[in-house]
């Protein structure tokens, strides 16, 4: 594969899809074919699975059937979008991926869900394939979920399913990023997020410049 796969990571609010955004435009000047995606909700089946995992009430399914639904839409989003755009040689930028998994079902839920389980789905729909660079925005939690209560205020239907399970969660799924960043500092950069958009995007241009070798 001669593409690129770039995932950014955070909690509720950080500003990852403007930033995401923010890049595309910044690679596509400099003449790379990008593309961006999301996760869960990449595809159209994604969109359903989207659907049911964030919104409703916060209790209508536990962790583990939660990391079914989002490894569900992992597979199909990386089978049918990420690795095809790949393969023509594009550059694919990706609002969340399993890092959130990692962060949200593993150490959100205070680690109910085995690390194992989570390793082992990883395997079976991703094999050994890994992003290139992960782009991780730190955010206090309750400046991360006021400003995603904000957002969430002008939607017909509420994205809020997580955002209401209150602040320990955030707190642990916060620290769960950092974790994995610790763990993978060859693949994961985190920023803090508490800055101007356009402070933020420089950053980021810094990192993917140095650490993809644009230069
Ligand atoms: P978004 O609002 O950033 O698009 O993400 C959708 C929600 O899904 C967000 O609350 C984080 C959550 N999520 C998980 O809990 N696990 C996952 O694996 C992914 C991809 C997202």
């Amino acid at each position: 594969m001669t593409g690129r796969f770039i995932t950014f990571e955070g909690g509720e609010g950080c500003g990852k899809s403007t930033q995401l955004h923010l890049l595309q435009e910044y690679l596509q000047k400099r003449q790379i074919d990008v593309i961006s995606t999301k996760e869960p909700g990449g595809t159209e089946i994604g969109l359903e699975l989207r659907h049911l995992l964030v919104t409703g009430d916060k209790d209508k399914m536990d962790a583990i059937a939660e990391t079914l639904l989002y490894y569900a839409d992992r597979r199909i989003h990386m089978t049918k979008k990420v690795w095809p755009a790949m393969a023509e040689g594009k550059w694919v930028l990706s609002d969340r991926f399993a890092d959130s998994t990692v962060a949200y079902q593993y150490y959100g839920y205070n680690k109910k869900v085995e690390k194992s389980v989570l390793d082992n789905l990883y395997q079976v729909a991703v094999g050994d394939f890994k992003p290139d660079l992960t782009i991780i925005l730190d955010i206090d939690v309750e400046v991360g979920l006021n400003r995603s209560f904000a957002k969430a205020a002008g939607m017909a239907e509420k994205e809020t399913r997580h955002e209401s399970r209150g602040l320990e969660f955030h707190q642990l799924l916060r620290q769960g990023f950092l974790e994995i960043a610790k763990q993978e500092p060859q693949r994961c950069v985190v920023l803090n997020a508490d800055k101007s958009i356009e402070e933020l995007h420089r950053e980021i241009v810094q990192v993917v410049n140095e650490r993809l070798g644009l230069a």
